[in-house]
């Protein structure tokens, strides 16, 4: 495409999303020149005039990369096959990637349930445990969950809440991290509770709890009867460098969500697994919980994949080696910002934050960074961090022009 012709294509599509989608999103896509994404490979996205980008952010869904090459076999075979089930027949997809997820899962989560979305899949978490006694649903501050209702409810930012309240009753709030506020406030009621939990809050800044809090989460929840679902989302799958943030103290969840990395960068997908005692409901009830695409056969075929390429392709461990490589290497690249500008940098695996010591810095860095061609995420609860979720198939050429990147992004804040 000349560019002309792009730059009428991209004015053409801007129109159109301020016109029928969102106003907001056209005017900062318009203000930060932002071009459209046309095509993608492997850590790199590609615009209309084909010029590439190297994606180190997409919200933690690319751990393997866009399109890869095994899970797109696989969905454009199943595709020329039989793309969307009766429902009425057996479709084997969701029964092969059933139990290749939970054969990676903790110990004891035996069933898993797929759905569309990790709020649908936090929506499902949510019911499993209404529907096992738990009136009251214990979440932590700054957790991110989705932004249906009921994810929402459970979610710890009120920014997205506002004018919606009341949402869900009986949710609480405990400071993440801070197992004694939690014991207190379980035994502060006799009413069965669920405690919902990320391992390492990716939304609230990349917070991770204290060396011991998982492992005395679910000791408290043993104490209290509570049922523990990990909102793995974003975390599992290989994301911070293990199968799953609860491995890393060797917890196991009554029910665990996950999403994300599952899709394998090409359909989306999550699902809620969890123990046969807290799935009764659905095996006495087959009907108990459903949806008309969740568990689709593109979706189940990308799923089963994806774990077959994590597990042939050791990108677990690849994930954690270049974590441990990138931190101290991007935390020496952004030196030159100074404290004035970057309070922390922090990471487990391929979550990395970035904190700023202002919103208005994380911004101007991530607008910066765009300038390099190098695309990072906002972080939806705490606007000051700047998240890196690099994929783990990551090349040195990909590594040099990130720092590269990062190096002079840092330096333009010098003085700002
Ligand atoms: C931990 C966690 N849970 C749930 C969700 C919601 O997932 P989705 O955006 O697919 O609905 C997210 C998304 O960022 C997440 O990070």
């Amino acid at each position: 495409m000349s560019p002309a012709d792009s730059g009428r294509a991209r004015a053409v599509v801007l129109d159109h999303l301020r016109d029928h989608v969102n106003r907001g999103h056209s005017r900062i896509a318009s203000l930060l020149g932002l071009p459209l994404e046309v095509r993608s490979a492997g850590a790199l996205v590609y615009d209309e005039q084909d010029t590439p980008h190297l994606d180190c952010g997409g919200y933690g869904v690319f751990l393997l990369g866009h399109r890869h090459p095994d899970v797109v076999d696989a969905v454009v075979g199943q595709l020329g096959r039989h793309p969307l089930s009766t429902r009425a027949l057996v479709e084997p997809n969701m029964a092969y990637a059933a139990q290749a997820l939970t054969s990676v899962a903790p110990a004891g989560l035996q069933y898993a349930f797929f759905v569309n979305s990790g709020a649908e899949a936090v929506e499902l978490a949510m019911k499993l445990a209404r529907a096992n006694g738990c009136r009251r649903v214990i979440a932590a501050e700054g957790g991110f969950h989705g932004k249906t209702l009921g994810a929402l409810s459970v979610t710890g930012n009120h920014r997205y809440r506002t004018g919606l309240e009341p949402l869900l009753p009986g949710v609480e709030f405990v400071p993440f991290g801070d197992v004694d506020t939690l014991r207190a406030v379980l035994g502060s009621d006799t009413t069965r509770a669920c405690v919902l939990l990320e391992p390492v809050q990716a939304e609230g800044g990349v917070r991770i709890p204290p060396v011991g809090y998982l492992r005395e989460v679910r000791e408290v929840c043993e104490e209290f009867h509570a049922l523990l679902v990990m909102d793995e989302i974003q975390s599992g799958l290989g994301r911070l460098g293990s199968w799953w943030g609860c491995d890393e103290e060797g917890v196991c969840p009554d029910v665990l969500t996950t999403g994300k990395v599952l899709s394998g960068g090409v359909v989306p997908v999550a699902a809620t697994l969890a123990t046969a005692e807290v799935y009764e409901v659905l095996n006495r009830d087959p009907l108990f919980h459903s949806s008309t695409y969740g568990g689709n056969p593109l979706a189940t075929v990308a799923a089963a994949t994806t774990i077959e390429v994590l597990r042939r392709d050791r990108l677990v461990e690849q994930a954690r080696g270049l974590g441990s490589q990138l931190l101290p290497q991007i935390t020496g690249a952004l030196a030159a910002a100074g404290p004035h500008a970057i309070r922390e940098v922090r990471g487990r695996g391929l979550l990395i934050g970035i904190e700023f010591t202002s919103e208005a810095l994380a911004g101007l860095f991530l607008t910066h960074m765009l300038r390099e061609r190098v695309l990072t995420s906002y972080t939806l609860n705490a606007s000051r961090v700047i998240r890196l979720t690099p994929p783990a198939i990551l090349e040195s050429d990909h590594i040099c022009w990130l720092l590269r990147s990062l190096e002079r992004s840092a330096a333009a804040l010098v003085g700002a």
